[in-house]
């Protein structure tokens, strides 16, 4: 036994060392974390099992058949993260650049089909070169299987990619697919064609950074939901995101501890305004309502007039969705509501409940959003709310104007409870284009059409610009203080946590795309 013992520590040690000191160094000194570093700070002390150490690709192409590094570039396995069943794949780019082989994608495979069966998250480390050159068509079917996959996973357990380095090429669809990707700022990008091919074609001169970077995509494309700094950050990042989120889409998410006491919050009746115009941080309401810092923002720098992300009220994991006045008045465009539909389908597959913090003075205007379809893309966040089951509960802090009312979680698209502050103007429209619509031949006649204008947008203001007309028709459950605002929503979700909603049976929805 002692013989074999030797060789099998022997080739782990060889395992261990994926493509050699050598490249260890370059990964290093290029800023990276190698693919074992990563998983030794993500995982929990001890717990990491290795699945597939010694799997060798089976090219013979190239004098492939002399170049075996155990493993064939990704470390797959699974463990524990804060205690919780996690599984987990890793890309080592010291071999072969982390490309991906036909083995490479089966040893994925494996492990999101072990987590699918068992029920829990899959977190993927990207850092790869993308399909190994010297296999050809068998690497392009091991990312089609790998994608396949995703979907299939997609709703049923988290699946959360991080991107550690180069992934480009139709590699990018597998991130895509997944519900979370993080990136590492100046160390990762991700595009379809890198900047040679881009100048090639479209004779555009860009850096891999500007192109495709953590940056870029957290700010410009919205491809990335989350820039660090640097690997480490990432990583706890993914532990952090993973804390909200429950194992799998037949359980609910971890509850923290938490004792109750006097949930006012006076600071509150002291955020809005006294001009309806001006803007406030929506965040400063978000944190006085939610337990003391735990509010974990989503797509932070991306479409800023909306606000989104997981928090804990009351130890209860919740989405959030926000409407920020403090950025183009929280206005409704194309990217904020692509932003905010994908987050409300996440929290509806995974059942975390949904409060929602609206003042939105509409839809924003122009031929650019109309010519870029802000139709089809307002009609996905209506449809997303429309379809979410979870618990969904609306706090009116001020406006809640025209088909923007409808779409930000209304009554009567199925929110269970609806409050408004006493701040809260409920419209069709503001009062002064409202007023110059259905007054225009009053005001037109007028001696003083300015002075008549004036007077009728405060007339339509004096019936419209508060919350209770809405609240007459049942469609705003109750009007409060906002001091109070925790403590009610609070009591809401609790009273909510054993909603039953099932949707007509489909085969699917065919939401507006
Ligand atoms: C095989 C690869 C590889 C690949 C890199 N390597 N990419 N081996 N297949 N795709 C190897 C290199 O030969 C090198 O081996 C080692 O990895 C490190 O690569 P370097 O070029 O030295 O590193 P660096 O300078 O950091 O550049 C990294 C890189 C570059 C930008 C990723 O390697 C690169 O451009 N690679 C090719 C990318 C590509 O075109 N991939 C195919 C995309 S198409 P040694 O032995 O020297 O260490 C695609 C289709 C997917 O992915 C379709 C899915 C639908």
């Amino acid at each position: 036994m002692s013989k074999k013992l030797e060789l099998l520590n022997a080739k782990r040690e060889a395992a261990f060392l994926g493509g050699g000191k050598k490249r260890i160094e370059s990964q290093h000194n290029k800023g990276k974390l190698t693919a074992r570093e990563r998983l030794h700070f993500l995982m929990d002390e001890g717990s990491f099992e290795e699945i597939g150490m010694f799997v060798a690709h089976r090219s013979k192409d190239f004098g492939m058949q002399n170049e075996h590094y155990p493993g064939d570039g990704v470390v797959t396995g699974y463990g524990t993260i804060n205690g919780r069943l996690t599984y987990v794949f890793s890309q080592d780019f010291t071999v072969f650049g982390g490309s991906l082989s036909e083995t490479h994608a089966e040893k994925i495979c494996k492990i999101m089909d072990m987590a699918m069966k068992n029920g829990a998250p899959i977190i993927g480390l990207n850092d790869s070169g993308g399909a190994r050159i010297q296999e050809g068509v068998v690497s392009l079917g091991g990312y089609a299987d790998i994608f396949y996959k995703n979907t299939m996973a997609s709703g049923v357990i988290p699946q959360l990619s991080a991107i550690m380095g180069p992934c480009a090429g139709g590699a990018v669809y597998s991130p895509a697919i997944t519900d979370f990707i993080l990136m590492v700022e100046n160390t990762s990008y991700m595009f379809v064609t890198g900047p040679n091919v881009v100048k090639t074609v479209t004779h555009e001169e860009v850096t891999a950074e500007e192109l495709g970077g953590a940056n870029t995509h957290a700010t410009k494309s919205g491809v990335t939901h989350f820039a660090c700094t640097n690997e480490i950050e990432a990583i706890n990042h993914l532990k952090k995101l993973l804390s909200y989120l429950p194992q799998n889409c037949e359980e609910q998410a971890p509850f923290d501890d938490y004792e109750s006491g006097n949930e006012s919050r006076h600071k509150l009746n002291e955020i809005m305004p006294e001009n309806a115009n001006q803007p406030y941080d929506i965040r400063e309401v978000i944190s006085e309502v939610i337990d003391n810092d735990t509010f974990l923002e989503v797509h932070k720098d991306f479409a800023e007039n909306i606000v989104v992300g997981f928090a804990r009220l009351a130890g209860r994991s919740i989405g959030i969705v926000a409407n920020q006045p403090a950025f183009l008045a929280g206005v409704l465009d194309i990217n904020s509501s692509t932003k905010a539909a994908r987050f409300v389908r996440f929290c509806d597959s995974f059942n975390i409940p949904l409060l929602v913090f609206e003042d939105v003075p509409g839809f924003l205007p122009g031929t650019d959003q109309e010519w870029n379809a802000i139709i089809t893309n307002g009609a996905k966040l209506l449809y997303a709310f429309c379809e979410a089951t979870v618990p969904r509960v609306t706090v009116i802090t001020r406006k809640a104007y025209g088909g923007a009312y409808d779409v930000m979680n209304s009554k009567h698209i199925g929110a269970d409870m609806n409050y408004a502050w006493p701040s809260a103007e409920i419209a069709v429209m503001g009062a002064k284009g409202a007023a110059e619509i259905i007054f225009k031949r009053e005001i037109a006649k007028a001696e003083n059409p300015q002075e008549k204008w004036l007077e009728k947008e405060k007339e339509y203001s004096d019936i419209f610009a508060n919350p209770y007309r809405a609240a007459e028709r049942g469609f705003i459950d109750e009007v409060i203080e906002p001091a109070q605002t925790r403590s009610k929503l609070i009591k809401a979700f609790k009273m909510l946590e054993n909603k039953v909603v099932n949707n007509p049976r489909k085969k699917h929805g065919n939401i507006p795309l």
